[in-house]
């Protein structure tokens, strides 16, 4: 297939909008991570993203909405808490789980009565759901199981001549996927955390509870509250082992592993006591910084021939806990523990 490259320009969203409306698909900037959007209201068009990206049947795709009230005819139900997080975090980089209405096919769903709706703040993304003329559904515009696409030239390395059109937005602000906050039971709950913090949540819906498989394996027998949790993400060629000590104990640790192959991914602050080779992710303080670097990072690492990857585990804390639950899971959870000095 020919892939179309579009400027994020009245001329390119016009023609993404075209190409979404005729059942094509097209990677799009958000403020999070790229997109691979199709028109979510048609079945044909939601089943080329799964062929596309190798996405698992079971894993529910995330519905993109221009405008709020537009969320009314996709949601069976749109309760005052969900109502009071629209209002305060949208456009942004929340995605709220609710009841889904008859109007969504089942497929987009993965068959689960619910459906995710995002509301994203970048305004590429918006005009070409308004030139799409219809809501859009996207996951992350990379092959299933590799780290989502925070460039365009991302998206052209996993995708390129599988899909009608790369739309290019430049870099994504955020770097992580939105937060998935479900409100379909008696409290909300976080299945995936993300740019929209816990305390940020919590602050307008009265609280919320943090899925134990946020920062856990999945519990053995236990069903995936968000299916996307259950498979290994983010994941670089490379061995990532995640490592949780203070600056002096993990540059020690990382210092005695050195070896051909052995790269760091560290914080900018610890570069220049490292005896391997380093890529720093941000510093240490600033989560945010984090998260925006991440998984450019790890594709960075595949790019250098990276065998074995020594990561300085973030605080979980505000949006450090998005780093972390990326990181943990580009680690398959390998975490080694040190006693600090
Ligand atoms: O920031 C984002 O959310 C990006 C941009 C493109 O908007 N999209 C994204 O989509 O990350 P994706 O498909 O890579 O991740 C969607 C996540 C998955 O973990 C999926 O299991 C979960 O949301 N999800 C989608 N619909 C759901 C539902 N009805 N119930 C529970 N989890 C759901
Ligand atoms: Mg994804």
């Amino acid at each position: 297939m020919k892939t179309e490259w579009l400027g994020a320009d009245a001329a390119g969203i016009a023609r993404a909008g075209l190409l979404l409306r005729e059942g094509g698909l097209v990677a799009l900037p958000t403020e999070t991570v790229y997109g691979l959007a199709a028109n979510a209201l048609e079945k044909a068009a939601v089943a080329k993203i799964f062929e596309a990206k190798g996405r698992p049947q079971d894993n529910p795709l995330i519905v993109h909405i221009s405008r709020i009230e537009q969320i009314k005819a996709l949601v069976a139900a749109f309760p005052p808490v969900a109502r009071a997080l629209a209002a305060a975090y949208w456009p942004g980089p929340l995605t709220m789980v609710l009841p889904r209405s008859s109007l969504v096919p089942g497929e987009v769903s993965a068959g689960l009565s619910t459906v995710a709706v995002r509301l994203p703040g970048h305004p590429v993304a918006r005009a070409v759901i308004e030139a799409a003329g219809v809501p859009l559904a996207a996951p992350s515009a990379n092959l299933s199981g590799s780290p989502s696409p925070t460039s365009a030239g991302h998206v052209r390395a996993d995708l390129w001549g599988k899909i009608d059109a790369i739309l290019d937005g430049g870099d994504c602000g955020v770097g992580v996927e939105s937060t998935v906050v479900s409100l379909t039971g008696e409290k909300p709950r976080l299945l995936r955390p993300g740019g929209i913090t816990p305390a940020q949540i919590a602050a307008v819906a009265g609280g919320v509870e943090v899925d134990p498989a946020v920062t856990e394996r999945l519990a053995e027998g236990r069903a995936a509250p968000s299916p996307g949790m259950k498979y290994k993400h983010y994941a670089p060629r490379a061995r990532v082992i995640l490592v949780r000590g203070n600056k002096q104990s993990y540059i020690e640790y990382v210092n005695a592993h050195a070896g051909p192959g052995v790269f760091a991914l560290c914080f900018d602050e610890e570069c220049p006591a490292l005896a391997v080779k380093s890529l720093p992710y941000g510093h240490e303080c600033d989560a945010v910084e984090q998260a925006r670097n991440l998984f450019a990072a790890l594709r960075r690492l595949d790019e250098l021939g990276a065998r074995e990857v020594y990561a300085h585990c973030p605080e979980p804390e505000g949006v450090g806990l998005a780093v972390y639950n990326r990181l943990i899971r580009a680690a398959a959870f390998t975490v080694v523990e040190l006693k600090d000095r």
